[in-house]
């Protein structure tokens, strides 16, 4: 009798053995592994306070609609959200980047608005190697000297916008004399360069250079100045809320009217309403405008004032891509960011349906895109024609990206 339970219990034991064993092979199988299943993380480095808190918050918004859109996955995995207000103030970038990356352990950095905020993450990222997408700032050596396999740009470089006016300006003979007006940080002296570079290579002078810190807004004195010199045009680069004051400056100093304002389309994205008409007929050119009759502009501008309550502008359409570059690159490993070479491959060969129109990924992971003129009309953008089609970099940006080759 005890021989036979013996026997029993050995058997029973056996087969449950078995069973466990079958189970285990199945889920090993079946079932993601736990890098798949895990969600992704996803750290928002953006300014929420300050002269570009509403830039920051049109990003977040474009890059949760563009998830969404995604079924709310990237790549199979749910995505969880970090959020980090950089204010915009280099000073205290690096301590913020490194919340994210080493205290947060996040997957992917998306940030920043503003350049010099922007230098201090790509010190940090290029030596951890986490996955980095700017949805806005514009900082040359990004896509230049300090480009790297883990670094992405969704949306364009100072050099670009300024250029394509350049272009338009010289083409036009009435302007012979120009004055450029900017904050003095990396942006505005990129995009005063980039303008010179197109402007003054098709026979423009430039009259003077002004220049004010970030993110003060005491244009008084350089708006005398600029009323004396009698310019043809003035280029001017603000952005955010620091610009709706420019604009509204330049306006009751009586200047609209006589010297034509110019700038890149930041000048006037997303603020002409709190700029209560003083920007009509203003004239910029950018990779965005209102106006683009294609059907998968008209969808994204109508989901996202429906989710919103808020017309978009050009930094929602960057959050927006970021969302669908990102995941173009994770469906691309099936959730798995461990495997580096496809993701980057997968996010450098996007093909991405976007409202701005047909973009590319440039060798030095920077949109090549079409730069539209636009022109201030009632409470909008709107595009008059193409300045340049398909705009790569700044030439000598192109040529010192090496992306470790
Ligand atoms: C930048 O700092 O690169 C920057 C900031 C705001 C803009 C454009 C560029 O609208």
């Amino acid at each position: 009798m005890l021989r036979f339970n013996q026997v029993f219990r050995y058997l029973t034991l056996t087969a449950c053995l078995r069973s466990l064993l079958a189970l285990t092979l199945t889920f090993l199988v079946s079932a993601p592994t736990l890098a798949q299943q895990a969600k992704i993380k996803v750290g928002m480095m953006l300014p929420y306070t300050g002269t570009f808190a509403p830039l920051g918050v049109a990003i977040e918004n474009g890059f949760r609609l563009g998830l969404e859109e995604q079924g709310g996955r990237l790549g199979g995995r749910e995505v969880e959200i970090v959020k980090v207000d950089d204010e915009s103030d280099p000073a205290k970038a690096t301590d913020n980047i490194n919340r994210l990356v080493t205290r947060d352990k996040v997957d992917v950095v998306l940030g920043t608005v503003h350049s010099g905020v922007a230098a201090a993450m790509v010190r940090v990222t290029r030596e951890s190697g986490t996955l980095q997408i700017i949805p806005n700032a514009g900082l040359a050596p990004v896509s230049g000297p300090l480009c790297a396999p883990n670094i992405f740009r969704s949306s364009f470089s100072n050099w670009q916008s300024g250029y394509a006016m350049g272009v338009e300006m010289a083409a036009r003979n009435k302007v012979k004399k120009v004055i450029t007006i900017a904050w003095q940080y990396a942006a505005g002296e990129e995009s005063v360069k980039g303008f010179k570079d197109g402007y003054t290579k098709g026979g423009g002078q430039i009259a003077k250079e002004l220049w004010l810190p970030f993110p003060t807004v005491d244009f008084q004195a350089l708006l005398t100045e600029i009323a004396a010199a009698k310019p043809d045009a003035t280029y001017a680069f603000f952005a955010g809320a620091g610009a709706a004051k420019f604009l509204k400056d330049y306006d009751q100093a009586g200047l609209r009217k006589t010297i034509p304002l110019i700038g890149p389309g930041f000048l006037t994205d997303g603020i002409l309403e709190a700029t209560g008409g003083a920007a009509e007929g203003v004239e910029t050119t950018l990779h965005y405008g209102d106006g683009i009759e294609t059907p998968k502009n008209k969808a994204f501008r109508l989901a996202y004032a429906k989710t919103f309550k808020l017309q978009p502008d050009t930094y929602a359409v960057a959050g927006y891509d970021s969302a669908y570059l990102l995941g173009a690159g994770m469906k691309a490993v099936a959730g798995d960011i461990s495997k580096r070479k496809e993701l980057i491959a997968a996010m450098e060969h996007a093909s991405i349906d976007s409202p701005r129109g047909k973009w590319t990924m440039s060798r030095a992971h920077n949109p090549i895109q079409d730069h539209y003129l636009r022109k201030v009309i009632g409470m909008e953008n709107r595009v008059t024609s193409v300045a340049v089609r398909q705009l790569d970099d700044d030439p000598a940006m192109i040529a010192a990206c090496k992306m470790g080759r």
